[in-house]
């Protein structure tokens, strides 16, 4: 191998920001469990690069490193959570009086923060049908400074042209801001297709092992970088060694995860799509999927989250979550564990009916995040439950 070939994905994120660690040569970067960093003399205060945990912390540092060599930029910033990535990155971006254009589907926290804590600070919001990059052009006004799109959105699938939209933004000097979280750098790189930040919610694929919950955003700019970490900084909102240690062990998995819950979501779509009291079923990788061409044309992969519509209403999908038994009825996704996930009762509970369901978030939606269980038996249970309906 020629030494200037940069590794691939697959050994990169096994290796990528870590280093044996020079006192003790243990592989596996240590939890740095510590507040502070003794200076050697006033004069060659922060030469080590640390002072203070809440600014910057050894462990942390290792995990944007491994994060900025899977999704390319100039550098990562980690947080608390995936929603502490979100409103520091708004924060950072936008001031009292401007306007932001969001996707009209995203997690259900994100038009929380945006409609009930960051407009009461005199930020306005529009929520556009971000999945035609003119709806994007349309909505943009003279005080907007930011677009933010979620691809695929939680819990539709609703795609962003993000190339397109990107265009869109650099046409008018706008950051676009990436929620790539449903489908992680293995099979989606927003900054390579023109974006300028991509930011996930670690908590999901990326630790993938339900033990942490944790955010990150990687930014293609330093400047913006900067004035995000700054926020963060002020906020106090940054990641903990602890979480950050886990997330370095599991993303090393990320891209076989993917693989294998990807092969298993297929199946399980497969076997939904022949199911009588099924309805709708929409996984990316189905031909069925309404914007199969740009699934296929901007990611490699079609990721392991789906949904469908059970017959019989809201008590028909009680009844069908209270009886399955290897399916674990739970917010989160993105796990080894397969999820289910009443997204009108859960996830996205504080969406006004009318809004959400002008969207596609129906009462009816059942949301799945497959895991890494066989799918025979995955597929077992999902038949035992709709049998019985
Ligand atoms: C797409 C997406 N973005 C962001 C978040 C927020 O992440 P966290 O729960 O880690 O704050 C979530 C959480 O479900 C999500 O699904």
């Amino acid at each position: 191998m020629s030494t200037d070939k940069q590794p691939d994905f697959k050994t990169r994120e096994v290796h990528a920001g870590v280093t044996p660690d020079p006192v003790t040569g243990a592989i596996l970067t240590p939890i740095y469990q510590s507040t502070t960093y003794v200076q050697e003399s006033v004069d060659k205060y922060l030469e080590k690069g640390y002072s203070y945990s809440r600014s910057a912390n050894p462990t942390v540092v290792a995990l944007e490193d491994r994060i900025t060599a899977l999704e390319g930029g100039a550098g990562t910033a980690c947080f608390a959570t995936g929603m502490a990535a979100t409103s520091a990155t708004m924060m950072a971006l936008m001031n009292a009086g401007d306007h932001a254009v969001l996707s009209d589907v995203v997690y259900g926290g994100t038009h929380r923060f945006s409609t009930r804590v960051l407009s009461r600070f005199g930020v306005e919001y529009s929520f556009v049908d971000t999945s035609d990059a003119d709806n994007v052009k349309a909505a943009i006004k003279d005080n907007t400074k930011l677009i933010f799109t979620e691809t695929p959105a939680n819990p539709t699938l609703k795609l962003t042209d993000i190339a397109a939209v990107s265009e869109v933004a650099q046409a008018h000097g706008l950051p676009h801001v990436v929620d790539n979280t449903f489908l992680t750098p293995y099979y989606q790189r927003p900054l390579e297709l023109g974006a300028d930040i991509s930011l996930h919610s670690t908590t999901k694929f990326m630790e993938g092992h339900n033990i942490t919950v944790g955010g990150s955003i990687t930014a293609k700019s330093q400047e913006q970088l900067d004035a995000i970490v700054f926020v963060r900084n002020c906020l106090g909102s940054n990641m903990s060694p602890m979480v950050a240690f886990y997330t370095l062990q599991g993303c090393k998995t990320m891209s076989t995860r993917l693989e294998t819950q990807s092969a298993n979501a297929l199946k399980v779509a497969r076997f939904l799509e022949t199911h009588p009291m099924a309805e709708r079923v929409t996984y990316l990788g189905l031909d069925s999927f309404p914007q199969k061409e740009l699934a296929d044309s901007q990611a490699s992969g079609h990721g392991s989250m789906l949904w469908f519509e059970v017959k019989g209403g809201v008590e028909s999908g009680k009844k069908l979550m209270d009886t399955l038994k290897l399916w674990s009825l739970a917010e989160n996704l993105g796990s080894v564990e397969s999820l289910v996930t009443h997204s009108v009762t859960m996830t996205h509970a504080d969406i006004p009916r009318e809004e959400r369901m002008a969207v596609g978030i129906t009462d009816g939606l059942v949301r799945l995040s497959v895991g890494l269980e066989s799918p025979e038996d995955l597929i077992d249970d999902l038949k035992q439950a709709l049998d019985g309906l």
